[in-house]
């Protein structure tokens, strides 16, 4: 069979390579010649885990092209572009429509078309009605809806080995047939390309077949829930600091409880990335496009907005008004394993800084250029976290990388975590946020 997936970021790199080693034909089709041509190349534009190797082991049925010529092969399409969503709430499908408009011009014979974007319910019917606009019939296509759930940093795994596949389509026949098309991923029968992994999964892996619309809101609804329980166990820990009680611990005693579940309770600095802010954004503005007001989800927002600020009022209250003094901010990634910064917590720590005149020095071992694209020559970069370290007083975590987790760094400084990095030493002044 033969694959197209439109759109080769985090997504659709993924998305693309999982489907070649699993015995698809896949091309990857993206309208940046630069991205194009490393991948041709065989060389990952981003940083994912496992991805370099995927794409140097294609097994010859993997390519890459900005030539959108290339739909006319396809049998089936995954449209996997940016939808953005700005601060007020308003969301731009401007990718999706030219997307769509490649699209009908180039599809021949009967196409199956997968949006797998993240986007406002009626959507996935707007790219049809986009397609068969500019003229293609409606007998020559079908949209369907695929939302995806992988998470940065361990997005083949998520992909190969999925807890849930949504497919929103119209008809029964239609679902079936985008099934057919996951059932290697489905009944979890392709030999593993990641040995080590241990994933915990069901097999056959739970699938549900809906209509288009509820696949889209089953997207939002499933980030917001996530971006709510995070704000949820950062408010308690704000409360928690006060009392002198340990959230980490209140966390890991609620956890316990099945119906509550462990993950996404990790007290910090708040959330970040290019989905869950922008989700529960979107889904704001979809309450609001409706004459509803949510509440509970511009007060998630609200909380996760403080969060990093929280960061910078304890770092004055250690070492006291921070203009001219330099403080080294570990991390910029979003989270640890991805070289993402989008609406990374680090950014408004380093702007927050700036704005008290102090002078920030940045380490992350995968996102220093993007700091770099952000922020330029105002502030300082580090080679390594020890380099931070070593010219500040004061140290803030903001990425739970790995490498940070060396207590031996820190000595005689003060250290404010925003992701519980550190535990159990004593030869710093040590803080986590709440
Ligand atoms: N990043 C995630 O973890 C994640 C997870 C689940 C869902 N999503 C959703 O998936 C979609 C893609 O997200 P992403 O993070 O992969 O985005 P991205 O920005 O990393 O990648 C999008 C790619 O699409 C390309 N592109 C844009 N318009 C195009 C066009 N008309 N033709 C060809 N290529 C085009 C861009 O050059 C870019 O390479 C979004 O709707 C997002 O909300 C993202």
């Amino acid at each position: 069979m033969n694959i197209c997936v439109i759109g080769c970021g985090y997504v659709g790199i993924t998305c693309a390579v999982c489907f070649s080693r699993l015995g698809y034909r896949v091309v990857g089709l993206d309208n940046d010649p630069g991205k194009v041509k490393l991948l041709q190349q065989k060389k990952p534009p981003i940083y994912e885990q496992y991805l370099e190797e995927f794409l140097v082991q294609d097994g010859g049925n993997l390519s890459f092209t900005y030539d959108p010529s290339v739909l006319a092969e396809a049998e089936v399409v995954f449209i996997t572009v940016p939808t953005p969503v700005s601060i007020e709430g308003n969301w731009d499908l401007s990718y999706l429509e030219s997307a769509a408009h490649s699209i009908s011009e180039h599809i021949s014979g009967h196409t199956l078309i997968v949006n797998k974007c993240t986007a406002p319910v009626g959507t996935t019917e707007k790219v049809g009605q986009w397609i068969t606009e500019a003229g293609v019939s409606p007998s020559e296509f079908e949209v369907l809806s695929n939302p995806e759930f992988l998470r940065q940093s361990t997005a083949i795994l998520d992909f190969l080995h999925p807890y849930r596949i949504i497919i929103g389509g119209h008809s029964q026949e239609q679902r079936e047939r985008l099934r057919h098309i996951f059932s290697p991923i489905i009944n979890q029968d392709f030999p593993s390309p990641i040995p080590e992994c241990s994933w915990q999964i069901s097999t056959p892996v739970p699938t549900l077949l809906t209509t288009p619309r509820t696949a889209e809101m089953i997207k939002y609804a499933s980030n917001a829930f996530l971006a709510t329980k995070i704000s949820y166990i950062n408010e308690v820990g704000n409360i928690c600091r006060e009392y002198g009680v340990d959230v980490n611990e209140v966390a890991r005693g609620m956890g316990l409880d099945s119906r509550i579940s462990p993950s996404f309770l990790e007290a910090g600095v708040g959330f970040g990335g290019s989905c869950l802010p922008k989700d529960t954004r979107a889904l704001i503005g979809m309450g609001k496009t409706v004459g509803y007001q949510p509440k509970l989800l511009e007060a998630v927002l609200e909380v996760n907005r403080e969060q990093p600020l929280k960061m910078v009022k304890l770092a004055e209250s250690r070492v006291g008004d921070l203009a001219h003094k330099k403080v080294a901010v570990l991390g910029a990634a979003f989270k640890a394993g991805t070289d993402d910064t989008r609406e990374s917590v680090a950014f408004t720590v380093v702007d927050e800084l700036l704005t008290k005149k102090a002078l920030p020095v940045i380490y992350d071992p995968m996102a220093l250029e993007k700091v770099r694209q952000r922020f330029g020559d105002t502030i300082i970069y580090a080679g390594s976290a020890r380099e931070a370290i070593i010219q500040c007083d004061c140290v803030l975590i903001t990425t739970a990388w790995e490498e940070f987790r060396d207590t031996t760094l820190y000595d005689g400084k003060v250290v404010i975590d925003g992701r519980s990095t550190l535990s159990g030493i004593d030869s710093i002044e040590y803080e986590r946020i709440c």
